[in-house]
């Protein structure tokens, strides 16, 4: 079956063709420089943006995949969590395509197809903990199946992406924070600064980053923000490393707990932070099971996962209904995926 993937959630427009977990194109179109220009996504400049590229990445991909949009048998849309701007432009993208081609047409789920991107290459040993640190989301799930996932743990806050990105502006650092961050990492000193990521009362596989958000801020500004900011490259440098080392350091200590609490076999690990290859050095060195990693270019947003993710579906489901499928920018993670 070949299916073409389209992902707009947020600031990526990506599409891909894929025959089962072969990826035969995975063509993304980053926005990064638009929203380096105010810091963070600018929602309407994404979805504007979106509707500019669609029609020039769908033809990029289906040229590099060798195919025509004949071919595809199925059309994979991501529908779900995003901005409900950039969503729209991909859901109508995807069921123009589906009413003009009779093509089928399915929805996915963005979260569960971040932690999809690993099963498009080695399969992971079950059961596994999945582990989905995004931009949008940081979540641990039980899996015993793919099919059967629990919610075991989520951030009550800011998700770790996000907490990257934040500390980034702080620091002076460009849109998207994460690769900028580790790079400067690499030169500092991860304790120079004791900050650390907060505990959840009652809540062990919970995350909370805004607490640990906020020191970086005090300790750059003083005590309430009120000071200037005095960046030296030393200062970014220990910064960027003392906030790094205090995230992952949290995430290798629940992870663990979690690991040994459910016996997990695996640990999957999903989403644009598991693009960092200091986080994934760490958690390969530190954990007791083996780190199943999305294939390289999966990691990031990208159409490929949503393909994949989208032909398991539609093998195990069905498609969705063209009239009715829809873009829905929240979910709740409340049981599972
Ligand atoms: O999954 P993703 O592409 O988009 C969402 O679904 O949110 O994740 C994007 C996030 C951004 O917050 C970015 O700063 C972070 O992934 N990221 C990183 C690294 N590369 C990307 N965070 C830490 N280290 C990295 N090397
Ligand atoms: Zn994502």
């Amino acid at each position: 079956m070949l299916t073409l993937g389209i992902e707009t959630t947020c600031d990526d427009t990506a599409i891909a063709v894929v025959r089962g977990k072969q990826i035969l194109s995975n063509v993304i179109g980053s926005q990064a420089d638009l929203h380096q220009l105010y810091g963070g996504v600018f929602p309407e400049m994404a979805s504007r943006r979106h509707n500019d590229l669609c029609l020039p990445i769908l033809k990029q991909a289906l040229k590099e995949a060798g195919v025509t949009l004949d071919q595809i048998d199925l059309i994979a849309v991501a529908n779900r969590p995003g901005l409900i701007g950039s969503l729209l432009v991909g859901v109508n993208f995807a069921k123009g395509l589906a009413a003009a081609t009779g093509k089928p047409l399915i929805g996915v789920n963005h979260v569960a197809a971040h932690l999809y991107a690993a099963w498009m290459g080695e399969e992971p040993k079950l059961p596994a903990l999945g582990v989905v640190l995004s931009g949008g989301h940081t979540a641990l799930l039980h899996i015993e199946s793919w099919d059967k996932t629990t919610l075991i743990g989520q951030t009550q806050d800011d998700a770790l992406g996000e907490a990257f990105d934040k500390v980034a502006r702080m620091l002076d650092l460009p849109y998207p924070g994460g690769p900028h961050i580790e790079r400067l990492a690499k030169e500092g000193d991860p304790h120079r600064y004791p900050v650390h990521a907060g505990k959840c009362k009652d809540r062990p596989y919970d995350f909370s980053f805004s607490g640990l958000k906020t020191a970086v801020l005090y300790t750059l500004k003083g005590q309430n923000a009120q000071g200037e900011i005095q960046l030296t490259p030393q200062i970014q440098c220990d910064m960027a490393a003392s906030f790094q080392r205090a995230a992952f350091d949290d995430v290798l200590a629940k992870v663990t707990k979690a690991v040994s609490a459910y016996n997990c076999k695996s640990v999957v690990l999903g989403g644009g932070v598991s693009q960092s290859q200091t986080l994934r050095t760490f958690l390969a060195e530190k954990l007791p099971c083996p780190l199943m990693l999305p294939p390289p270019g999966l990691s990031l947003d990208n159409g490929a996962m949503i393909a994949g993710y989208g032909t398991h579906l539609f093998e195990t489901c069905g498609g969705d209904d063209l009239e009715t499928l829809d873009a829905a920018p929240r979910i709740t993670l409340s049981s599972g995926l």
